[in-house]
């Protein structure tokens, strides 16, 4: 039985469907269940309630052999910080988790191996410490930029030709599509003849600076497009006036300004792993549409 965590979010509705097109027995936890579709109602076991709950996920696991494990984003109005959020958000599954011979592949962040504090990056460093530390099978899904982090940017992107960031522009900045993110995932829980703790680097193949990025979203749309590089303290001041707590402000420029010194690189990857989508492609089939609709 394979319990799949976010099953209405983006990575993990689409690791839940490669799940239930394999025919493999899912299990997926809804806050609200009634926002699933038939077909998961139809195929998998529905566990009502949040995963961070010690109760759900303790019902969740019952006769389960396989997690897959994303924590939600945390809330811009969080007092105590994306550190304590993750944590307090792991703790009960990683009780429920302790000795019980399940395999956990888990949503985290490229850079393992970075010296220095990254904020909502450390977080979720900090997150696969304390899946590690029960000792589980595990597989931590170290992730980069997402590519759809873009489609916030589509009004901007139409309406001025410019996309907007803090940063560096002229710094590679690794990128993932979420597909990606879900087809790794899925091979891990379908073929979990893996033992151990490691993690997996997943990211497309090429390697670009938000300058190249803009040079390709404008070859994709046929128009040009900007890349604007923001100061990392204007957009912490503009979290807090969109209402972001102090702590979460500092968390989301702590993590650009580790992006701006090479966290991603910290952690050494195959740029060349074939079968990823490249970000000409993500633009292709999904920001031009998106820009277009
Ligand atoms: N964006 C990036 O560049 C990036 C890069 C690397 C790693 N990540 C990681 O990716 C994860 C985000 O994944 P995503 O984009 O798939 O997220 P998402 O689309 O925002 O989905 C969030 C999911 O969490 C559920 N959820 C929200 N609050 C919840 C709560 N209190 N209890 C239980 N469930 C709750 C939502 O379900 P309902 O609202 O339907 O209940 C939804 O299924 C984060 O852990 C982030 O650190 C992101």
């Amino acid at each position: 039985m394979i319990v799949i965590t976010t099953p209405t979010g983006q990575v993990g509705q689409q690791v839940l469907e490669r799940v239930l097109d394999s025919g493999a027995a899912a299990r997926v936890i809804a806050r609200d269940p009634a926002r699933l579709p038939a077909h998961v109602h139809a195929r998998a076991e529905v566990v009502q309630g949040s995963h961070g709950d010690a109760d759900v996920i303790t019902k969740a696991l019952a006769g389960a052999d396989r997690l897959f494990w994303l924590v939600p984003p945390p809330g811009f109005n969080s007092a105590d910080g994306s550190e304590r959020y993750y944590l307090d958000f792991t703790r009960p599954a990683a009780d429920a988790i302790r000795g019980r011979g399940v395999q956990v592949v888990g949503v985290s962040t490229l850079g393992h191996g970075y010296q220095g504090s990254a904020g909502l990056l450390s977080a979720a460093l900090a997150m696969d410490k304390l899946i590690e530390g029960t000792g589980t099978a595990y597989r931590a899904l170290a992730l980069p930029f997402f590519m759809e982090n873009l489609l916030r940017q589509v009004q901007p992107i139409r309406e001025q030709g410019t996309f907007s960031m803090a940063n560096a522009a002229g710094r590679t900045l690794p990128a993932v599509a979420t597909r990606d993110v879900a087809a790794a995932a899925a091979a891990l829980l379908l073929g979990a003849t893996w033992r151990g703790q490691a993690s997996v680097p997943v990211a497309s193949p090429d390697n670009l600076a938000p300058d190249d990025m803009a040079g390709v979203i404008s070859d994709t749309l046929g128009r040009t497009v900007r890349y604007r590089q923001i100061p990392v303290a204007d957009s912490e001041a503009a979290m807090r006036q969109r209402g972001a707590s102090p702590a979460m402000a500092r968390d989301f420029a702590g993590m650009v300004e580790a992006q701006n010194n090479g966290i991603y690189d910290a952690e050494p990857r195959d740029p060349h792993r074939a079968g990823g989508t490249s970000f000409r492609q993500w633009c292709l089939d999904t920001l031009k549409p998106a820009v277009e609709a």
